[in-house]
């Protein structure tokens, strides 16, 4: 067993893919022109931008005009919430999206728009029916995330999305958790508007994308020089937008391969953990393969991941998205569980780099301070 630090956190992020990095050095060390650049240094920077954008296109089936690229899944979703809706407009979303979504709801309602949030049953997931009988004649826009960072859970978005496009009513997606982990064919769904983040699928930090369905008009957020056709203006990350490509295409190329070994250490984690004695809970049901939302009943979440991280061992408690929280995780209050139990909630979300012998390590560490803990 080797004693190097151990990474159970990819839902928070994912280390970067070994060829995107080399990929994205070459381009940054050799393609350095500006994409709105006539002469050949820009154009070569503008092709590799421009075959960036045709790639995920085909991987995502959709036209490469409907991509535009951004700084990552939070970006996408501001640029959506804030440049669909106005004042007068209703709109819908649930009680336990990120804080990209949740978070501009105060501004949104201050504009004079109606905000109804809808709330995931015990299992952690959203009723598509509930989500319709919230519909009013001024509904612009519905926003619900595809797969729900703090459980795992995946919600019924094809489902939501066909009843939205029946009213004539707008639908995002946040698909942040979800775009890199499972097939997605946006060309035979209903999705008007998706937010895709690369740093959760072995892609680099600070680059993402919007899908916006042809004909569907937003207001920029960022004006300037004309850029993304004029809905994100700034000159092109050009390195990570390949890199973005490239770990797509990897994602993309192993979905199968990858669920299968996944699926292989979530059934030894658990078998492990069950021959280890320890009390636990895994919560949410319908979850995307390798995030685990367990309770381990009387040890509270946030001591344990600081005790695991003296051990050399990365997990999540609350959602490292929200920048350092140590509030007992919001999904699992708005899935009804009381208090005290959500405090004694972690997230343990298994990557591609995890082998059988890491998961023995981090079971052997948690009984281990399961039991000091419990003696206290
Ligand atoms: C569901 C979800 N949406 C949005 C984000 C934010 O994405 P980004 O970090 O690319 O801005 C995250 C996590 O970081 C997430 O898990």
């Amino acid at each position: 067993m080797s004693n190097s630090p151990l990474y159970f956190d990819i839902a928070a992020t994912t280390p970067l893919d070994k060829d995107v990095a080399n990929l994205m050095n070459t381009i940054n060390l050799e393609n350095f022109g500006n994409p709105s650049s006539i002469h050949s240094f820009g154009q070569k920077s503008h092709n590799i931008v421009e075959r960036s954008r045709e790639k995920i296109a085909k991987i995502l089936n959709c036209k490469s005009s409907e991509l535009f690229f951004t700084s990552g899944g939070s970006e996408s979703n501001n640029i959506v919430l804030k440049g669909v809706l106005e004042k007068g407009d209703h709109f819908i979303t649930s009680s336990y999206e990120h804080p990209s979504v949740l978070g501009l709801t105060d501004e949104l309602q201050e504009k004079g728009i109606e905000v109804t949030f809808i709330k995931p049953n015990q299992d952690g997931m959203l009723n598509a029916l509930d989500i319709k009988k919230a519909f009013k004649e001024n509904t612009k826009m519905v926003s619900i995330m595809y797969v729900n960072n703090e459980l795992g859970t995946i919600n019924p978005i094809k489902d939501i999305a066909q009843f939205c496009n029946e009213h004539n009513i707008l639908f995002h997606t946040d698909a942040v958790q979800y775009v890199g982990k499972k097939n997605i064919n946006l060309n035979d769904s209903h999705i008007d508007f998706l937010s895709i983040g690369a740093h959760k699928f072995y892609g680099p930090k600070g680059i993402g994308l919007l899908y916006c369905k042809s004909g569907k008009k937003v207001n920029p957020l960022i004006s300037g020089g004309g850029q993304e056709s004029g809905l994100r203006a700034g000159t092109e990350n050009i390195s990570s937008i390949a890199g973005m490509a490239l770990a797509l295409e990897i994602a993309h190329n192993t979905y199968d391969e990858n669920k299968k070994n996944i699926l292989e250490l979530e059934n030894y984690f658990i078998d492990t953990l069950n021959k280890a004695d320890i009390n636990y809970r895994v919560n949410g049901s319908n979850r995307l393969a390798g995030i685990f939302n367990i309770t381990f009943f009387n040890v509270q979440g946030h001591s344990l991941l600081m005790n695991l991280d003296i051990m050399g061992i990365a997990i999540s408690y609350g959602s490292a998205c929200s920048s350092g929280s140590a509030n007992a995780p919001l999904a699992l209050l708005e899935i009804g569980m009381p208090k005290e139990e959500a405090a004694c909630s972690v997230r343990i979300s298994i990557g591609k780099m995890i082998t059988k012998q890491d998961i023995d390590k981090l079971i052997k560490s948690l009984s281990a301070i399961i039991v000091r803990i419990q003696k206290k």
